[in-house]
């Protein structure tokens, strides 16, 4: 049997303290150990952002972090991004804009919508498709990605 190693990491509020195998991925915790499956998973490597959850308020990809390097972390997921029974302004914009098409790449890209925005990113089209560039849509819906965000930026809402 492989060793498993305490973890002890908050997930959209809640508290949990685990033991995890070294080798679990955050995004394999989260998907198939928690059933918080809203966060996908796309390449696995890297390269398409489906994965993108916030870790301390920051983006990152969960398909690139071992559970066990976020011991202490708060981790927030497209299932703990609004509270309460309200949708999110970010996932309101999508709604209206027709940001997406299948969805499979969508709760990664208002992940990384809302931290583009927090970061200071999202001051112009250009910008805004400079900082979203490493969340790949298939379907390539992003024209109106990009109109989802600029109207939740200039409302000023997040
Ligand atoms: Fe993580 Fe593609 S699944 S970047
Ligand atoms: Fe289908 Fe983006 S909506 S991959």
């Amino acid at each position: 049997a492989i060793e498993q190693m305490p973890l002890s990491i908050e997930i959209n509020g809640q508290q949990h303290n685990l033991k995890v195998e070294p080798r679990t991925t955050l995004l394999d915790l989260l998907r198939e150990r928690l059933k918080l499956t809203g966060t996908k998973k796309g390449c696995d490597q890297g390269q398409c952002g489906a994965c993108t959850v916030h870790i301390d308020g920051v983006r990152a990809l969960s398909c690139l972090q071992l559970a066990v390097m976020n011991d202490g972390a708060k981790i927030t997921t497209i299932e703990g991004l609004s509270d309460g029974d309200k949708l999110h302004p970010m996932q309101e914009a999508f709604i209206k804009h027709d940001g997406f098409q299948c969805g499979y790449c969508t709760p990664g890209q208002i992940m990384s919508a809302v931290a583009c925005i927090h970061e200071g990113h999202a001051n112009s089209e250009t910008e805004i498709r400079e900082f979203m560039s490493g969340n790949i849509c298939r379907c390539g819906a992003y024209a109106n990605i990009v109109n989802a965000i600029k109207e939740v930026k200039e409302g000023g809402a997040i």
